[in-house]
């Protein structure tokens, strides 16, 4: 069961980092990405960790775009911004959990988008270490459960720190003709972070976004989808709604906006189906890991 989340300004509370009961543990890292525009990517990150937070998550939300929709999405205003993802990419040792603005949402925090990570792409060529820098300060023991970083559309050196940084990818995939194009490209780039930089890194799942069940052609691309990504893709799909599209220009998430909008509804689904695939994946990993326990256990004898 959802409770009512009240965007109230006792929301607005600063991150206490001793006092969240989760501030050494490693949270759960989760990047929304797919490099076409367009697509609900954005929607879905701000929706799902309002969501996520609903249920009494702790959720942080990076915003990797220079275009700073999640950000404003959420409230935060240009003006207020005094560090943001472009410093925690860039000034070694920085904590995200001190770049961590608050919203009016209780639980729901963001590392804000700044017009500096326009330029982050060119200043990455050359720097150390390059693909791992948003690795180096997001593997470490947070006061979050999740993290949630918003990509921007392409497959940029900024992307490829978050595809490097994070545990799985959630892929928003817009229901129309051409969802499929450019996939490939985003499925080889996987497989290349896995090769070279993050073995572990996983699809999480494909979102079918702004689905419209009176066009024929939606319901024909997610059966497309279905059959080329099979039990990858969420049983939730997000209908198009106007509402979705309204809430950001009240710097409000849709779940909070109107609750019972059916796009809030379909993210507060995702959600769950998310907490259910995690459960799952953690049960298989506990017994993974007894198997191996055994197998060490065994050898040594
Ligand atoms: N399910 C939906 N129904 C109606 N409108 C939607 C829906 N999802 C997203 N939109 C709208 O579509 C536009 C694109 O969505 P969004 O910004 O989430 O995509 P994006 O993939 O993050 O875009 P970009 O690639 O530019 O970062 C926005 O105006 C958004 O409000
Ligand atoms: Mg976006």
């Amino acid at each position: 069961m959802i409770p009512a989340i009240h965007a109230s300004p006792t929301a607005l509370k600063p991150l206490d980092q001793n006092n969240q009961g989760t501030a050494g543990k490693m949270p759960r890292l989760l990047a929304v990405a797919n490099q076409k525009g367009g697509v609900g990517k954005t929607t879905t990150a701000v929706n799902l960790a309002t969501a996520l937070a609903a249920v009494g998550k702790r959720v942080l939300l990076i915003d990797l775009d220079p275009q700073g929709n999640a950000s404003t999405g959420l409230g935060v205003k240009r003006s207020d911004i005094r560090k943001s993802a472009y410093d925690l990419i860039f000034e070694e040792g920085l904590n995200a959990a001190e770049l961590a603005v608050p919203t009016k949402v209780p639980g729901l925090y963001v590392v804000p988008s700044s017009m500096h990570l326009a330029g982050a792409e060119i200043e990455l060529v050359t720097a150390k270490r390059r693909e791992y820098r948003l690795r180096e300060a997001l593997r470490r023991p947070l006061p979050f459960d999740y993290v949630i970083t918003d990509c921007p559309p392409s497959l940029s050196l900024v992307t490829l720190n978050a595809l490097v940084a994070v545990d799985a990818i959630v892929v928003p995939l817009q229901c129309e003709f051409y969802a499929l194009e450019g996939l490939s490209h985003l499925v080889k780039t996987i497989d290349r972070v896995r090769q070279h930089f993050n073995p572990k890194l996983d699809i999480h799942g494909v979102l079918l976004t702004m689905y419209d069940p009176r066009n024929r052609l939606s319901g024909a691309v997610a059966d497309d989808v279905r059959e080329f990504f099979g039990e990858k893709v969420y049983q939730t799909v997000i209908p198009r709604n106007v509402r979705l599209s309204e809430a950001p220009s009240y710097g409000l998430p849709a779940i909070v906006y109107d609750m019972k909008c059916p796009g809030a509804r379909a993210y507060i689904h995702l959600a769950s189906e998310i907490i259910r695939r995690e459960k799952k994946l953690l049960t298989e990993q506990e017994i993974q890991n007894q198997n191996n326990e055994h197998y060490t256990k065994e050898e040594a004898v």
